[in-house]
């Protein structure tokens, strides 16, 4: 496996984390390629303590594993420091850490804009996480960004920056009522970040090139998820950057020819945390169960998940966009104790049967699911590590999921921890 991609096939937050903590082992380096820190990974390491990381790729927490920041993430010094700090006060070496020179910054005017477009937005808000991360793409696409580099040659960083405020302070000002950003200042705040984060910065794209050569393994992890593309995804209820296969490439800077296999984390069921079309979201008690017995708050904003079945429309569609080889169902633990399990298998569209994504946003809006009806099972099958070992109605659950998405299922998740999966097909 030289360079494997693992993304997230629904609306985030799957699980991905834990996966890629599971990987982490037998790869030399995990590379995050897109976002900020809008995303929230959980991991339980094997001694049982969990982490949130938010920037940080989860093999940070694999010793000997070199985790990467890629020239396709948005860093926020401030959290990224942050970050570092707090893993180094729980006894996690961090050294290893290279972030790309070609990263771009996330500065103040961004976390204000973002926090301010949504007040404005009102009822047809995105529900960002308020981390600037929009508008930090924003301008790297309008060639106004400031980058990881920027940080290491003063001059240049308050050039930029006092090029950049010309602009967004009137915004600030005169759009949006608010005090305009003190250049000067956040020169000099910047300026301590880099004096910490300069031993980090690095010419990744040729870190991975020669690691590739030696004939190391990579894994590329996706933060977000594939309906959360800003291209694939529910426009433009989405995030502003590529976490489908293609953005592994572009934010990596490895070659399509290198990549050997995509890994899909696709949860059991569905959950989306902000605004947007859902078309299986629940309003009843089955989607509070699931939010009870599943945990479905945001690892980043604490937001409450919104719940539903799984949709295997959107399972169909992440495998067709990102070519998924593997399937990893996550959260199966949480249907147990559900006595029927419907499956979203098309959608009625204005009258009309609809079986794969539709083209068009106001279709999607409209879609009512058609359900496939399963048997639940009440057995707990966190202890469950064969396939065989799980109860018929679960297997047959995972077999349907399989048939629908059009690809193997190759891990199962029953529980958080690490060891908690069942393995039908090795991820190697
Ligand atoms: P990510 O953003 O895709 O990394 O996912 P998050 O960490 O935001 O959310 C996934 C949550 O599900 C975390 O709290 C994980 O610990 C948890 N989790 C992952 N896999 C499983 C599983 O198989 N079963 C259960 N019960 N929880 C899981
Ligand atoms: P992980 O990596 C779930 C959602 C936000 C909002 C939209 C845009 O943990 O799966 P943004 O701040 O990115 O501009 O917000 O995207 N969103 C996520 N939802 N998991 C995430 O990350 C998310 N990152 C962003 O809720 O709807
Ligand atoms: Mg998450």
């Amino acid at each position: 496996m030289p360079a494997i991609v693992l993304i997230g096939a629904q609306w985030g937050d799957e699980g991905k984390g834990k996966v890629t903590d599971l990987l982490g082992e037998r790869v030399g380096y995990v590379v995050r390629y897109q976002g900020g820190n809008n995303a929230g990974h959980t991991v339980i390491t094997p001694d049982g303590r969990k982490f949130a990381l938010h920037l940080l790729p989860s093999g940070v927490l694999t010793p000997g594993c070199v985790p990467i920041i890629g020239n396709g993430v948005v860093v926020d010094p401030k959290v990224l420091l942050a970050e570092l700090d707090g893993l180094a006060d729980r006894g996690v070496d961090t050294s290893r850490l290279l972030i790309s020179a070609d990263a771009h910054l996330i500065m103040p005017h961004h976390r204000a804009l973002d926090r301010v477009v949504e007040r404005y937005l009102g009822s047809a808000r995105i529900g960002t996480t308020g981390r600037g991360i929009g508008p930090a793409y924003g301008d790297k696409v309008a060639r106004m960004g400031i980058r990881m580099q920027d940080l290491l040659d003063p001059g240049i960083l308050a050039k930029k920056l006092e090029l950049a405020l010309r602009e967004k302070n009137q915004v600030l000002v005169k759009v949006y009522n608010r005090k305009a950003i003190d250049a000067e200042a956040v020169v000099g705040e910047y300026l301590t970040y880099a004096e910490r984060l300069r031993p980090y910065i690095a010419d990744t794209r040729l870190t991975l090139a020669r690691a590739l050569d030696r004939g190391e393994n990579v894994l590329l992890e996706g933060a977000q998820a594939t309906l959360l593309d800003v291209d694939h995804g529910t426009y433009p209820f989405v995030t502003s950057s590529n976490p489908t296969a293609g953005g592994a490439c572009v934010g990596s800077g490895i070659p399509p020819t290198k990549i050997s296999s995509v890994i899909g984390i696709i949860k059991a069921y569905t959950t989306r945390v902000g605004a947007g079309p859902f078309p299986t979201e629940l309003f009843d008690d089955h989607g509070a169960h699931l939010s009870r017995v599943g945990g479905e708050f945001g690892t980043t904003t604490g937001r409450a998940r919104r719940c539903g079945w799984f949709d295997a429309v959107v399972g169909r569609y992440a495998v067709r966009v990102n070519g998924i080889t593997d399937l990893v169902v996550t959260k199966l633990d949480v249907l147990s104790g559900l006595d029927r399990l419907p499956i979203c298998i098309g959608y009625e569209i204005d009258g009309e049967r609809v079986d794969e994504m539709p083209m068009d946003q106001t279709a999607f809006h409209h879609a009512v699911p058609i359900y496939e009806e399963c048997d639940g099972w009440d057995e707990d099958i966190t202890k469950c590590r064969q396939f065989t070992e799980l109860p018929a109605a679960a297997q047959h659950y995972l077999r349907r999921i399989e048939d629908l998405c059009g690809t193997r299922v190759s891990v199962v998740g029953v529980g958080p921890g690490r060891e908690e999966n069942v393995v039908l097909h090795d991820l190697g």
